[in-house]
């Protein structure tokens, strides 16, 4: 293939850009970063807005200025911090938000609440949404981004989460959600039509046994409710009353763990609703939908 000298504006320099990611790419195996290659390509797009496609088949030259920037990402990455820290930003649904360090990175496995969501809800009549932990904002925004007419509230802890939901609602002009400081534990009692959730599930022991990039990164508030896991979901069901509408329903992510049974216990236990399970891509229990036994 044709390889094509192109010099990037802003005072170009000698230094090969494929020079200078070749050399990182070994410092990062070394240091064994997951997916590094694909990790740094993501940061080149973002801060040189070069693409993975032209980045092997041209020749660019980066400005001493450049080098500063690029050293500066690849040294957080080094460090294993999560590419979408570095770079502030996760695509999610139909959307890019913005993730800066402190806030929890939107996974991929939780778009499936917005599909469940999306099959059985049409814009008329308007709903009423509760998103009970929001962090960045990517469950609820996307809610009333699909549906203009439904009043969205998405609440959490986190000041962080409620200054980056807020700044994510503008940027995407979605005008249709209210983000608030709230903790779900002291909530007024109130009533929504649509409950969606991706709580904070893991068992505090389980927190030391996880990779670095998630453990040294994502809010500890945002991974585990300090307890046994099931602290939300136990909380979600015996408010359930004082939560829901009575023609409503509930959506909340669940984890690939011992703790998903529990859940399914407790909901069989108790006679006044019912619920359906979905499973992700990957034939993993994910979503429980819970609503009112007619
Ligand atoms: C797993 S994260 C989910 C964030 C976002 N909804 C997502 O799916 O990417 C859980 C969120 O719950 C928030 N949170 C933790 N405890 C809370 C509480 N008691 N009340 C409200 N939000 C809480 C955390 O700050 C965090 O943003």
């Amino acid at each position: 293939m044709q390889r094509t000298t192109l010099r990037l504006i802003d005072m170009p320099s000698n230094y090969l850009l494929i020079d200078f990611l070749n050399k990182k790419l070994v410092d990062l195996k070394k240091k064994q970063i997951d997916e590094y290659k694909q990790k740094s390509e993501m940061i080149i797009d973002d801060l040189l807005e070069i693409p993975k496609a032209e980045l092997y088949t041209n020749d660019f030259f980066i400005s001493d200025k450049q080098v500063q920037k690029l050293e500066a990402a690849f040294s957080l990455l080094l460090e294993d911090m999560p590419v979408q820290h570095i770079i502030g930003k996760t695509y999610f649904y139909q959307d890019c938000f913005l993730t800066p360090p402190g806030i929890f990175i939107p996974r991929p496995e939780t778009e499936l609440l917005i599909d469940c969501i999306k099959n059985d809800f049409k814009d008329e009549p308007p709903k009423t949404v509760l998103d009970i932990g929001c962090g960045s904002g990517c469950i609820g925004i996307s809610i009333a981004n699909l549906y203009k007419s439904f009043k969205v509230t998405g609440i959490d802890i986190s000041d962080k989460a409620i200054e980056v939901a807020t700044k994510n609602a503008i940027s995407l002009k979605v005008s249709n959600i209210n983000i608030i400081k709230q903790d779900i534990f002291n909530m007024k009692p109130k009533k929504f039509d649509i409950i969606v959730s991706n709580p904070p599930y893991l068992d505090i022991n389980e927190i030391p046994l996880l990779d670095s990039a998630v453990k040294n990164h994502d809010p500890l508030n945002a991974l585990s409710d300090k307890e046994d896991g099931l602290k939300f979901y136990k909380y979600f069901i015996n408010n359930l009353f004082d939560l829901l509408k009575i023609d409503g329903a509930m959506y909340f992510e669940i984890p690939k763990s011992q703790i998903t049974n529990q859940i399914i216990d407790m909901i069989s236990n108790n006679s006044n609703i019912e619920s359906i399970i979905f499973k992700d891509l990957e034939r993993n229990k994910r979503v429980i939908k819970v609503f009112f036994r007619k």
